[in-house]
């Protein structure tokens, strides 16, 4: 316990006093970072399910997450299309860990399934205690995501997640840094119980970033508490750790990457995802999406240059594979490109989205780079949230709305055409190039 609270002292020190309120654009006074919000500890003689999450966890399934404190409790889920009437059961796996002087709970997954699209199906863990629902995505367009990244669990992201729920989305993305636990275990338990509400109801699609590392030199090795909660369909996508892995919404392939686990042309990460991407059926799923933790592309002084290896490493399969658009977290400020590829404009490379604005207690990064470089369309140091709204195979109308005095204000918004829709996935001579020779 020691070593965390020191830790976690030191790590306070360097990242906390950050948002200085200096006033940025012309009308808008940025927000100050708000407190880590107070919570109780976990009860710990309730049978009842605590920090429910859902996630997707292949074709027409989901995973149900959940932590109990009795021992005896099983890992089993009932369900059905009417509440109270559970015609359905599966049974699942549990763990637990411990981290110096902190032990969890038991961690329970339930995979459930086969399950209807766009149906609301209402649940109950282990047997007993309250019911709760979850609404499955569709199988077709139109599909909804919400996206923000390094939410933390301050006031802000109290108003962040407010935001969310009152978009009628279907899966929720966030490209890393949830819980900003930074070695104090209960505040997993913190974050889990504050997510509870929206990740129960909708399934919570996750990939890790620095602040799930929580790893000591010669005595704990990374991704500890984020590996035994926040389980993701790695298995079901061919994957061997739960640090990447990819899913399909509706016509919408995902893959979500590990900024800090082996990128490089030798790591199974690069060797996964090029079959990933060798799978991937345009036809089926026209529009290809990417989420990791440190930008690409990224204009603010903050985190200038982190993602900069990945990027060599990755990109060309990215841009082989003609992905359509890739959002990262990390940077506290929100930013959106043109296509890009190699550094440059390119009409078939990416639009890259950096989303780290969740409202996590570190405060914004509120210090871009001047002059703007061509490629960085819109940015901002505000926290808010994303929303990316894909119509058909050819169009998506994303939106990113900020915080503002808790409302959410809509501040960027395009409309964004699939590369299939411009010839070019499979047509481009670059592109094929690159393909041989990867
Ligand atoms: C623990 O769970 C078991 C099995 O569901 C149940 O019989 C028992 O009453 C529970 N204990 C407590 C303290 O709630
Ligand atoms: C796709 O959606 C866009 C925007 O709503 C619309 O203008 C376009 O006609 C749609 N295309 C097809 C083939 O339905
Ligand atoms: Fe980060």
């Amino acid at each position: 316990m020691e070593i965390g609270v020191f830790l976690t002292v030191i790590l306070l020190a360097i990242s906390s006093p950050f948002g200085i309120g200096a006033q940025f654009g012309e009308d808008y006074v940025r927000p100050q970072p708000r407190k880590t919000l107070a919570f109780p500890r976990r009860p710990r003689h309730s049978s009842d399910p605590q920090q429910v999450h859902i996630s997707l966890a292949g074709e027409k399934h989901i995973r149900i997450s959940w932590i109990t404190d009795n021992e005896s409790s099983p890992s089993i889920v009932e369900y059905g299309i009417s509440p109270g009437e559970y015609t359905s059961s599966s049974q699942g796996e549990r763990t637990s860990y411990s981290y110096l002087l902190y032990s969890s709970g038991n961690i329970h997954h339930v995979v459930i399934g086969p399950l209807y699209d766009s149906t609301i199906y209402f649940y109950r863990l282990g047997g007993q205690g309250p019911e709760f629902h979850l609404k499955t995505p569709p199988s077709q367009f139109p599909v909804t995501f919400t996206v923000a990244g390094d939410l933390g669990q301050t006031g802000w992201t109290e108003s962040t997640l407010k935001h969310i729920d009152e978009c009628e989305y279907d899966t929720h993305l966030l490209p890393g840094d949830l819980s900003y636990a930074d070695y104090l275990q209960h505040r997993w338990d913190s974050f889990g119980a504050l997510v509870q509400p929206l990740a129960s109801s909708r399934p919570w699609m996750v990939t890790e970033g620095n602040h799930e590392k929580e790893s000591i030199p010669f005595f704990k090795s990374g991704f500890q508490a984020y590996n035994a909660r926040w389980k993701m369909p790695y298995e079901e996508s061919g994957s061997t750790s739960n640090l990447y892995y990819s899913f399909e919404v509706a016509g919408v392939h995902v893959v979500m990457l590990g900024s800090y686990t082996d990128y490089h042309a030798d790591s199974d990460q690069y060797a996964w995802l090029k079959e990933d991407l060798a799978k991937v059926d345009r036809e089926r799923t026209p529009w290809l999406l990417v989420l990791l933790h440190a930008p690409w592309y990224n204009s603010n002084r903050a985190h200038q240059g982190e993602g900069n290896s990945m990027r060599a490493s990755m990109e060309p399969l990215l841009y082989a594979a003609g992905v359509d658009i890739l959002i990262a977290g990390h940077v506290h400020a929100y930013e959106r490109s043109e296509r890009v590829y190699d550094r440059g404009l390119d009409r078939c490379g990416a639009v890259h989205i950096t989303i780290g604005d969740g409202g996590n207690r570190e405060g914004l990064a509120q210090r871009f780079r001047n002059p703007k470089p061509e490629w960085s369309v819109f940015r901002e140091a505000s926290f808010g949230h994303g929303e990316l709204k894909v119509a058909n195979a050819t169009h998506a109308f994303w939106s990113w709305h900020r915080n503002d005095d808790d409302e959410p204000v809509q501040s960027d918004q395009t409309w964004i055409n699939s590369l299939i829709s411009t010839g070019c996935v499979g047509e481009d001579r670059r592109r094929k190039k690159i393909l041989l020779a990867s």
